[in-house]
């Protein structure tokens, strides 16, 4: 029912194939990959060559998450290197239903990125060619910020809309959150609504054991939080 989906971002980038195999042997049902580009966010990270390198390294969904500009010309390298989903920010392409069926006609499930203050209504006439929104609860372009409280409220809103509309056409599209979920918070997230939790900071940084590059303790700990919502 619930998803968690550990950001590379926090992970040690010298051993990257190493943490994919420990954090989903830890857990992890999908690993979320931060493509920043140093135009769209004020950061640079990793491209389409790093993930066909980490794609052997697990069977695990991996969850392209673009903050790039435009968003087009690279989302057919990521098909090619293996990702199953790829989202992008609706501010970043000219052309939004055009980037959605690009995406899904390569093969991957296609998503919408809410940045904090970014309007839903994005998602009015896009429904029909999404497979999972995501919403920031953080700004974009780096990992380790504190979520933004305004965020839950949004999370329900987008709960509504999204349970309207498969009220009404019987497709369930996901609700992932990315930015500042940690233990202490994923129960009043999913509570809100979301059902797919990315954690960088929360999982890299507390490992079970540091040298051996453990994640147990921290995944089933933010698992028992979301059991405590199930009940
Ligand atoms: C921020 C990225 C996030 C980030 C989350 O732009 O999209 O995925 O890595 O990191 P934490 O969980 O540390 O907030
Ligand atoms: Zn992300």
């Amino acid at each position: 029912m619930y998803r968690i989906a550990p950001s590379l971002l926090s992970a040690d980038f010298a051993r990257l194939g190493e943490e994919v195999r420990n954090v989903v042997a830890s857990g992890a049902d999908w690993i979320h990959f931060d493509v920043m580009d140093n135009h769209y966010v004020p950061n640079l990270t990793i491209g389409p060559l790093v993930c066909e390198a980490i794609r052997p390294h697990t069977t695990a969904p991996i969850d392209v998450h673009l903050m790039v500009k435009p968003v087009d010309r690279i989302v057919p390298d990521f098909a090619k290197a293996g990702a199953n989903i790829i989202t992008f920010h609706p501010e970043a392409s000219e052309h939004i239903d055009r980037t959605l069926q690009l995406i899904r006609g390569c093969g991957c499930q296609a998503g919408l990125v809410f940045n904090p203050a970014t309007p839903l209504h994005y998602l009015d006439h896009a429904l029909d060619n999404i497979d999972l929104v995501l919403l920031m609860s953080v700004n974009p372009g780096f990992g380790g910020q504190k979520f933004i409280p305004g965020t839950l409220n949004k999370l329900r809103a987008t709960r509504a809309k999204l349970d309207a509309y498969e009220a009404e056409t019987g497709r369930h599209i996901l609700l992932e959150i990315d930015g500042g979920v940690k233990v202490d918070n994923i129960a009043e997230i999913a509570a809100a609504g979301a059902d797919t939790f990315v954690a960088g900071s929360a999982v890299f940084g507390g490992a079970s054991d540091a040298d051996a590059h453990r994640y147990d303790t921290v995944i089933r700990a933010l698992r028992d939080e979301l059991a405590k919502v199930e009940a």
